[in-house]
């Protein structure tokens, strides 16, 4: 494994300190051919958290598909990121059932807790990521949000700064208790 791993890296792509392994893996796993990609981006994305630029070249080579074709995978669908995203990703529902139970004053309290806006999504330590959606399939608890998809109901502007106090302590102790990993 420990070979594999400094293999990997002698032959990155790139000259960067990008750790290399983990695609590696993924690629051993779904095999490095073009029909392949959606499922090895979603994999990437869950394990680098987004989709970072040096792996693009290096899927471009290994799978023998051009870069251009990878990038318009990863940007014709949502879910997948270019940008680097915090540690916990919490999405505030804002669809009509979390919208008429007042998810927009949870949504405030919460970029307001962490220093955020709609411009500035992701905290500067990588701590935490806030994104807005349209729906998360849960409305009969709404308003609704989610902490890397562990789904927190009936949220409340004070419930919401309670929850962002614990993952901040969380952060500070290293505790992976809202992890999904
Ligand atoms: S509208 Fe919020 S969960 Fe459906």
């Amino acid at each position: 494994m420990e070979e594999t791993k400094a293999n990997t890296k002698k032959g990155a792509a790139t000259d960067t300190d990008f750790d290399y392994s983990v695609i590696d893996e993924i690629l051993t796993r779904h095999g490095a051919q073009e029909r392949a990609i959606i499922a090895i981006l979603q994999e990437a994305q869950e394990r680098y958290r987004y989709l970072p630029a040096e792996l693009f070249l290096y899927l471009s080579q290994k799978m023998k598909v051009s870069e251009a074709r990878l990038y318009s995978v990863a940007t014709f669908y949502e879910n997948f990121s270019l940008e680097p995203k915090g540690k916990y990703v919490i999405k505030i529902c804002d669809g009509t059932a979390c919208h008429v139970r007042k998810s927009i004053p949870i949504l405030e309290r919460i970029r307001s807790d962490l220093g955020l806006s709609s411009e500035v999504v992701t905290t500067e330590d990588l701590g935490f990521t806030v994104e807005t959606v349209s729906c998360l399939g849960a409305c009969g608890l709404a308003p609704v949000i989610t902490v890397n998809d562990k789904v927190y109901p009936t949220m409340t502007p004070g419930k919401a700064n309670e929850l962002i106090e614990m993952l901040k302590e969380e952060l500070k102790g290293g505790n992976n208790a809202n992890d999904n990993a």
